[in-house]
C-alpha cells in the first residue's frame, strides 16, 4: 500500500560534534516517531558540513543569494525548503548553539534577506513546523534561553513555526540520555503535537 504521507520531510539537524552522544540519541528516537508516522527523514551532522562563516557582506540583502557556494548552498539550503519539519537537536555551548551549527544559522541570513528585505514570499501556504531538542549538564533556570531565542529567530528567517521544545538538564557523559526515565513519553506526546 502507498505511504500516505510519502512526501513530507522531517528534516533533522545535529548540532554536537560528538558522536552518538546525548543530542544525537534524542534525534534518533524522535526520528524513529517521524518515521514510525510515515514520514520521510533525512538528518544531517552541522559539522559534517563544509560551512564558510557569514562574513556579513550584504550580497544576500540585495540579491538574495549567497558569495559562497558550499555545503550550506549545497546541501543544507535545498533540504531546509524542502521540509516541512525541522528538528534542531543540540548540546548547550556556554549558553548558546555549538559552533558548527551557529555558523549554519549565521548563513540563513539569505532567507531573511528574502523575507525581510527582498520581500519574497517563499513558502507561501506551507505550514512549516520547528522543534528544537536539547541538552545541558548543568541545571539552571536560564540554561536554555539562549538557544530558545536563537531557534525562534532561525525559524522565523526560514517561515517555521517553532512548534515546540524538550530540553534536558543534567545530562553531561555519553549515554546519559538513553536511560532517561521520561524520554520516550516525552517524544510520543511531542510528535502528537506537530
Ligand atoms: C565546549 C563545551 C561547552 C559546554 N557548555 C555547557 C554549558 O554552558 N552549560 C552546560 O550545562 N553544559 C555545557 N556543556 C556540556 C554539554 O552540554 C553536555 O555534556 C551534553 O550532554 C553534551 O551533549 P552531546 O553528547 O550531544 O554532545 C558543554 C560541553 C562542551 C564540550
Amino acid at each position: 500500500m502507498q505511504n500516505q504521507k510519502s512526501g513530507f520531510l522531517v528534516l533533522g539537524i545535529n548540532g554536537s560534534p560528538r558522536q552518538n552522544g546525548n543530542s544525537q540519541y534524542l534525534m534518533s528516537c524522535f526520528m524513529e516517531e517521524m518515521k514510525a508516522k510515515g514520514y520521510d527523514t533525512q538528518v544531517l551532522d552541522a559539522v559534517k558540513l563544509k560551512i564558510n562563516p557569514c562574513i556579513g557582506c550584504g550580497n544576500c540583502e540585495t540579491k538574495g543569494v549567497c558569495i559562497f557556494k558550499d555545503d550550506f548552498t549545497d546541501v543544507f539550503l535545498p533540504a531546509i525548503i524542502k521540509a516541512d519539519i525541522i528538528v534542531v537537536s543540540s548540546p548547550v555551548y556556554f549558553y548558546a548553539f555549538p559552533a558548527a551549527l551557529k555558523a549554519l544559522i549565521d548563513r540563513i541570513q539569505v532567507l531573511w534577506s528574502r523575507k525581510y528585505r527582498l520581500k519574497m514570499d517563499q513558502f507561501k501556504d506551507r505550514r512549516r513546523k520547528g522543534v528544537l531538542l536539547a541538552v545541558g549538564a548543568t541545571s539552571g533556570k536560564d540554561l536554555f534561553d539562549g538557544m530558545k531565542l536563537t531557534a525562534r529567530y532561525f525559524f522565523d528567517a526560514a517561515d517555521i513555526q517553532y512548534k515546540a521544545d524538550l530540553c534536558y538538564r543534567g545530562i553531561d557523559e555519553k549515554g546519559k540520555m538513553e536511560n532517561h526515565p521520561t524520554l520516550h513519553e516525552d517524544i510520543k506526546n511531542l510528535a502528537r503535537e506537530l
